[in-house]
């Protein structure tokens, strides 16, 4: 029987192997290709989405634990791109060649969800399992403290 899964707010049905990492569902089905594929073995953050809020690794989680529920990727995350943290984005100028920065923000938001005012040590301690091979680490965390207003002068 076809299962509902809500995505970015729109009902989706799935009638295939429930086994399917959810990470190929949103890219290959919904053609969601916000949500990248970096690892594969939950250690980098690149598929990071929100399964009801909470930030999951869509690359081991199978498209059956969604079913009933609601995923958020980065193309939900706000309707044009005016979330706070998609601002501050630009603002601090965070990415360089941009592929873990949907997990970065998809994180984040989830994280700032829980703790709307973190201090530097909670969110380095929040953001430390997204791993960005350019190297962007200090402006990402000077934009999730612009948004928290705890901090914002830029530490690039
Ligand atoms: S691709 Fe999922 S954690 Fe790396
Ligand atoms: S911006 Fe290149 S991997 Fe993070």
């Amino acid at each position: 029987m076809p299962e509902t899964i809500n995505v970015n707010g729109q009902p989706q049905t799935f009638d295939g192997d429930g086994d399917m990492p959810l990470l190929w569902y949103l890219r290959e089905k919904l053609d969601l290709t916000g949500t990248k594929f970096g690892c594969g073995m939950g250690l980098c953050g690149a598929c990071t989405v929100h399964l009801d809020g909470q930030a999951i690794r869509s690359c081991l989680t199978p498209v059956s634990t969604a079913f009933g529920r609601d995923i958020t990727t980065i193309e939900g995350l706000s309707e044009d791109g005016s979330h706070p943290l998609q601002l501050a984005w630009i603002r601090h100028r965070v990415p360089q060649c941009g592929y873990c920065q949907a997990g970065q923000i998809m994180n984040a938001a989830s994280f700032l969800a829980t703790n709307p005012s973190p201090d530097r040590d909670a969110v380095d301690q929040a953001m430390q399992g997204n791993i960005c091979r350019c190297g962007t680490y200090n402006r990402i965390k000077a934009a999730i403290l612009d948004v928290a207003g705890t901090e914002s002068e830029d530490m690039a």
